[in-house]
């Protein structure tokens, strides 16, 4: 898993647009830039756990159950697994995908994963 300076640019890119979709109330958009902005902050127990909060906000402000109960789980264990260099490439990090399956990342974003 690479953690280059390239990646971490691209993440906070993601993670702007994902907050000001969140200010804006465009809560599929916030949460499509979340997905990649996952895919990108992976490496990094901070951002990782980031993206799952702003991903547990939107669950609740959508009042989806499922959405919540997986944010609470992956925000639990996503930050040990980048400290543990265990999570999983290009899973986007939604409820709608297993947490431990790797993915094949956004073709954009493939040269930085
Ligand atoms: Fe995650």
């Amino acid at each position: 898993m690479t953690r280059s300076p390239a990646r971490r640019a691209a993440y906070r890119r993601e993670a702007d647009l994902a907050r000001a979709a969140f200010a804006a109330g465009d809560l599929d958009a916030a949460f499509a830039r979340l997905e990649r902005a996952h895919v990108l902050g992976q490496p990094w127990a901070g951002p990782h756990s980031w993206t799952h909060w702003m991903m547990l906000r939107i669950g609740w402000r959508r009042r989806d159950g499922r959405e919540v109960r997986g944010q609470v789980l992956r925000l639990a264990a996503g930050g040990v697994l980048s400290w543990l260099g265990r999570a999983p490439t290009g899973n986007t990090g939604g409820a709608n995908v297993h947490p431990e399956r790797p993915m094949p990342p956004p073709a954009d974003l493939a040269p930085l994963v």
